[in-house]
């Protein structure tokens, strides 16, 4: 079944063709980053309408890269939420329309299962059942999976999202948008030590997270050093480090929990921040530690994708599911209410 996804949740386009037999044939994206950081972060209303404009352009590249006409395309699958209202219904238009002029079946896929899926796109993919931490810039949470639908949430952000507490952070000390990439750039030339932050929610029992304390204890400890005369790169590397390492050790402490409540060894991240090298250095090291194995996409494919939408459509389409031509989007969209396949 040859499957073509896109994806416009957020600020980038993302098209691919991916086919359950040949796997995937091609993907591009085109990311609006340049678009939104004059204003420091993503404004809806132009993320939609750069959508309306990349949006058949790169379905022809991508047919074109792939050598395919649209007669044999099977079914198109679209990101139906959670996301921006405005830029997943760019996506759910397009998709419907497309589906109605190829006399082909459409199908809403869940963001976050694309996320979740996107490792399944790599050489040695995951055997469900798996625990999953996702990591975006929307979400954080820790995921049991069973199987395609099968999600069991064991706890999740109650405030900031962990890429959004890098974004927030990278802001704060004018670093630029998206400010997870930024950070764990900076923090490579940070020195370890000068700079301490709690580590959210581990002292207590449980799996919930909590990112905004540590965000403001970036944020004092920068103004700290700005009153005290060090506005400098350097200052700003460490506050990088000090904050990569709480963020990364947080998320590996509420994951080895989440391991052994479940009795598995076997993890999945995904997610943007799923890309950074620390946190990946982190639970490999803490994987290998307890004889199990964790599992990743490479990172084109942990940010958003067209790949992984094709993908978690194409799994959902060969089992039968696929929707009427109404065009529905969902802004909010708990990923238990999936049904299993
Ligand atoms: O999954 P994603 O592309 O979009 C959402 O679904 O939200 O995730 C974007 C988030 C942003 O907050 C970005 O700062 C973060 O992922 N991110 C990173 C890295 N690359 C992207 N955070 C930390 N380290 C990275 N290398
Ligand atoms: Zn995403």
């Amino acid at each position: 079944m040859l499957v073509l996804g896109l994806e416009t949740s957020c600020d980038e386009t993302g098209v691919a063709l991916y086919d359950s037999e040949r796997g995937l044939l091609a993907d591009a994206l085109f990311s609006q980053i340049d678009l939104h950081r004059a204003y420091g972060g993503v404004v809806p209303e132009l993320a939609s309408r750069d959508h309306v404009k990349r949006m058949l352009p790169l379905i022809r590249q991508v047919l074109d890269e792939a050598g395919c006409v649209p007669t044999e395309i099977d079914a198109i699958a679209y990101t139906a939420g959670p996301g921006l209202v405005g830029a997943l219904l760019v996506g759910a238009s397009c998709a419907q329309a497309l589906a109605f002029a190829w006399g082909i079946p459409a199908l809403g896929v869940h963001h976050m299962e694309g996320h979740l899926l996107a490792p399944m796109l790599e050489e040695n993919p995951p055997q469900f059942p798996f625990v999953a931490l996702l990591v975006s810039g929307g979400h954080t949470q820790l995921v049991q999976v069973d199987g395609i639908g099968q999600y069991t949430l064991l706890g999740e952000s109650l405030d900031d999202a962990a890429g959004e507490a890098f974004d927030k952070t990278a802001k704060m000390m004018g670093l630029n948008y998206p400010g997870g990439p930024e950070i764990a750039r900076l923090a490579e030339k940070g020195v370890a030590g000068r700079f301490t932050f709690p580590r959210p929610m581990c002292d207590r029992p449980g799996l919930m997270f909590s990112f905004s304390g540590l965000k403001t204890s970036a944020l004092n400890t920068w103004q700290h050093s700005v009153s005290a005369g060090d506005d400098s790169e350097q200052a700003r590397c460490d506050i990088s480090l000090a904050f990569q390492q709480a963020v990364v050790e947080t998320l590996a402490i509420k994951c080895k929990r989440a391991l052994k409540q479940a009795g598995m060894k076997r993890l999945v991240i995904a997610g943007g921040v799923s890309a950074n090298k620390a946190l990946r250095v982190s639970l490999e090291k803490m994987l290998g530690d307890m004889r199990g194995d964790v599992f990743y996409a490479r990172p084109e494919f942990c940010t958003d994708n067209g790949a992984m939408i094709a993908y978690a459509g194409c799994q959902r389409l060969q089992a039968g599911q696929h929707e009427s031509l109404a065009i529905s989007v969902q802004a909010r969209w708990p990923m238990e209410q999936l049904p299993p396949l």
